[in-house]
């Protein structure tokens, strides 16, 4: 099943980047659409702005948003697994757990999830269970590191809070590294993507053992 989504609505304004040229926008290819990849090649390429001379590199991502490219979210599936395998062995800062590896890889083979699908390239997942009545949790979420920080993630949720609302979930739990034993800047950056898209602090929990304190976030649904 495939969850097309719009992003007009969140793309330009707050971006702060110059406006592509027209010959940025007119190498767009409207009648498919371009992949993740070519607007990728794109945004990078170098050349005037209609807004000024030059784009900075930092900011070639987030023009990416705003040449429209957002990524088509699908349901995980079994041929999915070594995509998501090979996203999880891509980001050592977050998955540098053997035992958190080896539970990611079944939790694709075996738990329900969503992929962000780039022109048949998985470059993104989450996994997650129902715990009823009326909750659900993410159990595993990843974007390839190469495609972080462009709205794949905040594509990933947003279809799954979908997804969930209309099945009648009402809160969404998530549990990430806690930063009670002091930063560190991948997890930090975690924690703000889950702030961000209107998670909440829980509790701190000790499950994971004393070197790594875990962080209950929630975020409630509308019907
Ligand atoms: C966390 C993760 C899934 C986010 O996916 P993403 O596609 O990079 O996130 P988005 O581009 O949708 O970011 C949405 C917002 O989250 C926040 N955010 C995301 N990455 C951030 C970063 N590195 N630093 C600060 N804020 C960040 C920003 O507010 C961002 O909005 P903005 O770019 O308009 O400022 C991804 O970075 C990832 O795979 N991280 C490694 C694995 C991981 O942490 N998994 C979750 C374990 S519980």
């Amino acid at each position: 099943m495939l969850y097309p989504l719009s992003y007009e609505g969140r793309i330009a304004p707050s971006l702060g980047v110059p406006r592509p040229s027209s010959a940025q926008t007119g190498q767009l290819r409207r009648d498919t659409r371009s992949t993740g990849a070519e607007v990728f090649a794109i945004a990078q390429s170098s050349g005037p702005t209609d807004d000024g001379p030059s784009i900075r590199p930092e900011d070639s991502l987030r023009l990416i948003r705003r040449l429209g490219w957002y990524p088509m979210i699908r349901q995980l599936e079994p041929g999915d697994a070594a995509s998501c395998d090979a996203i999880v062995a891509g980001l050592p800062e977050w998955f540098g757990d053997e035992t958190g590896i080896r539970d990611c890889a079944e939790a694709v083979r075996a738990q329900s999830g969503l992929v962000a699908d780039d022109a048949g390239e998985v470059v993104g997942f989450c996994t997650y269970e129902l715990r009823p009545p009326g909750s659900a949790e993410i159990t595993w979420m990843a974007v390839r590191a190469d495609r972080h920080r462009i709205g794949i993630g905040t594509a990933i949720i947003d279809a799954l809070v979908g997804r969930l609302a209309t099945q009648g979930t009402r809160l969404l739990l998530v549990k990430t590294l806690s930063d009670r034993n002091g930063p560190y800047l991948a997890y930090d950056q975690t924690r703000r993507f889950y702030l961000k898209m209107g998670f909440l602090r829980v509790a701190e929990l000790d499950i994971w053992g004393p070197d790594d304190p875990a962080l209950l976030l929630a975020k409630p649904l509308q019907a």
